[in-house]
């Protein structure tokens, strides 16, 4: 399992582009709408968990990188204790979990869902959420919109920068990312990631990471929800209720079927 962020956990939240802060409002208004217990799944760092639980939403995390954790649990200490209270972190595998709660609003967020390499592993964790969402409750999958039929295209071995930021300690940190290689058969892509510190100018440390990130079209992203014992009720395109057509993402909003 390679989307663990093991070297990289510590500089995950410099990222300043908008699809990194849009979703947080979406996932508080649900939130809050629905009440009740929430679980998000693949938490990382609790760019949207800790949020949450700052509204007093009572909120479960759940990740399977011990790095993404203790960055989540550094940023615990600076919570007031009433915010920290309202969180719940568990170290777990989405894939397979069994936790004694039930949940209003079950969500995996920000393409987590994608390090799910095979249909084996998707159904395995849409199979744990339908087990832990109340009769009532809502379940909500972001995957990214693939933009053509995956082939060799995708393929770019120069340094793309993704990003540059600057720290709280004041470094200035830039993101690059190679798309290494393409599995069209499994429908894999294979990225590398760079992350560099500098300051004044100077190349202060550099990190590395991998990830795999499976690319799914619509319409098998939608069998494996609805094939899960579940029903999409509303497909968007953006955090702002744009409609898939239009929008870069695809976010889906879905409550367990009747009658099965
Ligand atoms: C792109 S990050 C998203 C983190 C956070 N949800 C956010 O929106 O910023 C993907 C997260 O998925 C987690 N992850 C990948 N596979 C997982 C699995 N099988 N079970 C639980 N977490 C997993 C990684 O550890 C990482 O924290």
């Amino acid at each position: 399992m390679e989307n663990l962020y093991i070297h990289t956990a510590q500089l995950y939240d410099a990222d300043p582009r908008e699809v990194f802060s849009a979703d947080i409002p979406f996932y508080l208004d649900r939130a809050k709408r629905l009440g009740g217990r929430v679980l998000e799944l693949a938490c990382g760092t609790g760019r949207i968990t800790i949020p949450l639980a700052r509204e007093g939403v009572e909120i479960w995390g759940l990740d399977y990188s011990k790095s993404m954790l203790e960055v989540l649990e550094k940023k615990l200490q600076k919570l007031s204790t009433e915010s920290r209270q309202h969180l719940h972190t568990v170290y777990g595998d989405m894939t397979d979990f069994s936790l004694s709660e039930k949940f209003k609003l079950i969500f995996i967020p920000f393409r987590s869902f994608q390090s799910l390499e095979t249909d084996e592993q998707a159904l395995q964790c849409l199979s744990a959420v339908h087990n832990h969402l109340e009769e009532d409750g809502q379940f909500i999958i972001n995957v990214f919109k693939p933009i053509k039929k995956l082939g060799a295209w995708w393929v770019d071995p120069a340094e793309n920068l993704d990003y540059e930021s600057v720290l709280e300690s004041g470094e200035h940190v830039t993101r690059h990312s190679i798309r290494k290689r393409v599995d069209t058969e499994r429908r894999l892509l294979f990225t590398d990631f760079i992350y560099r510190l500098d300051q004044d100018g100077e190349l202060v440390q550099e990190f590395h990471d991998s990830i795999r990130l499976r690319y799914f079209y619509g319409d098998d992203i939608r069998r494996l929800i609805t094939s899960s014992g579940f029903t999409i009720d509303e497909e968007y395109g953006w955090y702002d209720g744009n409609s898939v057509q239009d929008g870069r993402e695809f976010i889906f909003v879905c409550r367990k079927s009747t009658g099965i």
